[in-house]
């Protein structure tokens, strides 16, 4: 059930989504995002806010009527760099920059539960509003993470919601634990000796080698890895050479991997770099690797996925829960919060739509109210007045 103050926050939310919508703004530079973000937290009667944590983004505290246990709610509030191709009148108007994975929902959704959640306080401790920057490549989570944001507050626990097209519209998705996968890149540099094409033997042919590197490379999930773990390796670019008669002297290889576990990730560079070097080794070149590692695995904490679930039942009801669905190889840079405290990241099912980075995707504005009614539920869940009695 989604109450009637709820639901009357709706308009505004549209609103405010809409004029996010209309002016993206990508990673750290979310200036007029961050700033419109602090003039309605501090209508809301907000005005303890926090700006330090990374270049943009806001923290807001809200306290409940007695002090208590502290819980934090998370909103990404970045835009990426796509060419808008809606036919819509709030329309991105920055070219070349547009919410694709409705990060502008997120951030409306969140407005509106801080809203809420300031006009009732009807609980007990401390909400604190995350509006994160840079979700996309940049980590964001990480930067407020590093620069302390579970050391300046002693918040428990901390929960996430991603908008997803193609799910069942208003259904909550729920994971006890993996729910997205960790990001991984990969240089291979290839150095070999430059040759005429048509001398090829006083050369070192490092498109040979990169190809055979290439191919082996596949071999790392379909022989090194475990069936039944989860592992991609995907080679997404390679590069040599500039003309038709000359063998190149360097050859780059890049690729990504993407894993739930540390163990699988530990293996996968080991064995690109093996892999990368022998072979090169064998064709009398050299490659240089360098594996960086992006974003941990976003992995669930059971007991915050069951206060999830309780909290989701309450508002969508048990028939619109999937619980422990399969999770997702894509990556998200909540797991930064999930390495330092508890906390659970959830789907919301957008119903049929473009997907997420898509150039045509638009955030769907009907589970806006759903989102705020599951966040007011968490705080019910997590900070009841109940609790005094005890
Ligand atoms: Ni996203």
């Amino acid at each position: 059930m989604i109450s009637n103050s709820i639901n009357q926050l709706k308009n505004e939310m549209i609103a405010w989504r809409h004029h996010i919508h209309a002016h993206p703004e990508t990673a750290f530079e979310e200036v007029n995002t961050t700033q419109f973000i602090v003039e309605k937290l501090q209508s809301f009667g907000i005005t303890e806010l926090y700006t330090h944590f990374a270049p943009t983004g806001v923290v807001g505290i809200i306290k409940g009527q007695q002090e208590g246990r502290w819980i934090a709610l998370r909103a990404d509030i970045d835009a990426l760099d796509i060419i808008e191709e809606n036919n819509i009148d709030y329309c991105s108007t920055v070219r070349g920059k547009m919410h694709a994975c409705g990060h502008d929902g997120h951030t409306a959704m969140l407005l509106g539960t801080a809203k809420y959640l300031s006009e009732h306080r009807n609980f007990v401790g401390t909400v604190v509003v995350i509006f994160q920057p840079a979700e996309e490549n940049e980590g964001g989570a990480r930067v407020m993470v590093e620069n302390g944001l579970f050391e300046q507050f002693p918040i428990e626990a901390v929960y996430g919601i991603h908008n997803q097209p193609n799910m069942k519209l208003n259904h909550f998705y729920i994971n006890h634990g993996p729910m997205m996968a960790s990001y991984d890149v990969f240089e291979i540099k290839i150095t070999g000796v430059g040759a005429h094409a048509a001398a090829p033997h006083l050369g070192k042919d490092t498109i040979l080698t990169a190809t055979q590197i290439v191919n082996s490379l596949q071999s790392i999930v379909s022989r090194n890895a475990d069936p039944l773990s989860s592992l991609v390796v995907s080679i997404t670019q390679i590069h040599s050479g500039d003309t038709w008669n000359v063998l190149p002297q360097k050859a780059v290889i890049r690729g990504t991997v993407r894993t739930f576990s540390a163990q699988v990730q530990d293996m996968a560079e080991q064995r690109i770099k093996q892999i990368a070097t022998g072979i090169a080794t064998a064709f009398d070149a050299k490659a240089d690797v360098d594996y960086q590692r992006r974003y941990p695995a976003t992995i669930n904490y059971a007991k915050q996925a069951d206060i999830a679930i309780a909290a989701a039942n309450k508002v969508v009801g048990q028939e619109n829960l999937v619980i422990d669905p399969l999770p997702s190889m894509g990556s998200e840079d909540f797991a930064f919060m999930l390495q330092k405290i508890p906390g659970v990241y959830v789907w919301l099912g957008a119903g049929k739509g473009a997907n997420l980075h898509n150039p045509a995707f638009n955030f769907n504005d009907e589970v806006l109210a759903t989102g705020v009614s599951y966040f007011v539920e968490i705080v019910n869940q997590e900070l009841a007045i109940q609790e005094l009695a005890n």
